[in-house]
């Protein structure tokens, strides 16, 4: 029987995205990767209707802007409706400071994105769906001084975890603790925190839908060399790795629990300390 459940990646044209998407197409899963450059996303689809068999969609969305994902949100109402089963959160970015601007930009795509994503999707997904949020060992507590972990710890609405990530001061300590990465901490653990936050909600229980945050491992993409060259260091992953940590999050639904934070099919303490220092992604 033909299978009517989507899976949805989100950044699917390229790095582990693009790997994500690739294994799932080889496990016979129809896919639709949503992209913010319907170009890419062309190429990248073309690529995967290689497999055979493959059935791929491409779908415009910016996780950064509001309007984009209401207008994704209605699109996969209409064509997909109540079709998707897995959703793996995996847009993200990184930049390179720590300055008003670039703290914005990070968290709101990697935070206010990946769930506004999904509260704009909920409608849509099938019981008993899966929810996915790429975040990063980066994000565990350890990685952050006190005026940051404390209130993402502490949060228990999705407002309150957005506006504690969102918060700048130049003049925290975090800085000191986590010289390479402070943005990027604050915004990935505070997309733990929200995973949590979403997987005991009423809309999303009363469905049977998991949400569960993953880190990939520190990989080689686009987004790894600007660590790479900072620390002189490779990443030890493949994409092809990164990507397999991401389908045991997502398909291992036995061993990796509604709420947990795993790597590479292993539960991982979010309030620990990163196992590599935050010179480079763990
Ligand atoms: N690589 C690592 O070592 C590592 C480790 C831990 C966690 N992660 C996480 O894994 C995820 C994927 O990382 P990657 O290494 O594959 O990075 P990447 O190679 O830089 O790819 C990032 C993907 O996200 C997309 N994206 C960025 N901003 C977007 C937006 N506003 N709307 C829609 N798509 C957007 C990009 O689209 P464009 O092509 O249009 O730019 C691209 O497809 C990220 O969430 C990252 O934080 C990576």
């Amino acid at each position: 029987m033909e299978t009517r459940q989507w899976s949805i990646v989100t950044g699917g044209n390229r790095g582990l995205g693009f790997e994500v998407a690739r294994s799932l197409v080889a496990r016979g899963r129809p896919i639709i990767i949503a992209v913010r450059d319907e170009a890419a996303g062309d190429r990248a689809a073309a690529e995967l209707r290689a497999v055979a068999g493959a059935r791929v969609e491409v779908l415009r969305l910016d996780a950064s802007s509001g309007d984009s994902i209401a207008a994704f949100a209605a699109e996969v109402g209409a064509r997909f409706p109540g079709q998707i089963d897995l959703l793996v959160n995996n847009a993200g970015i990184f930049i390179d400071s720590f300055d008003a601007p670039s703290h914005a930009a990070t968290v709101a795509t990697n935070t206010d994105g990946p769930v506004d994503v999904t509260l704009a999707l909920l409608p849509h997904l099938a019981r008993g769906a899966r929810v996915v949020m790429v975040a990063s060992a980066l994000g565990q507590l350890g990685a952050l001084s006190p005026d940051y972990a404390d209130p993402i710890r502490a949060a228990v609405t999705l407002d309150e975890v957005k506006a504690a990530a969102r918060r700048f001061d130049p003049g925290s300590p975090l800085l000191k603790i986590n010289p390479l990465t402070p943005s990027y901490s604050v915004s990935k653990a505070a997309l733990i925190r929200a995973a949590q936050i979403l997987a005991e909600a009423p809309g999303f229980a009363a469905k049977g839908i998991t949400v569960v945050a993953v880190c990939p491992g520190w990989c080689r993409t686009d987004m790894s060399k600007a660590a790479e060259e900072k620390t002189g260091a490779q990443a030890p992953h493949t994409a092809q790795q990164g990507a397999a940590s991401i389908l045991a999050a997502a398909l291992e639904t036995g061993s990796i629990p509604n709420s947990s934070f795993s790597h590479d099919g292993a539960l991982l303490d979010w309030t620990a300390k990163p196992a590599l220092s935050v010179t480079g992604e763990g």
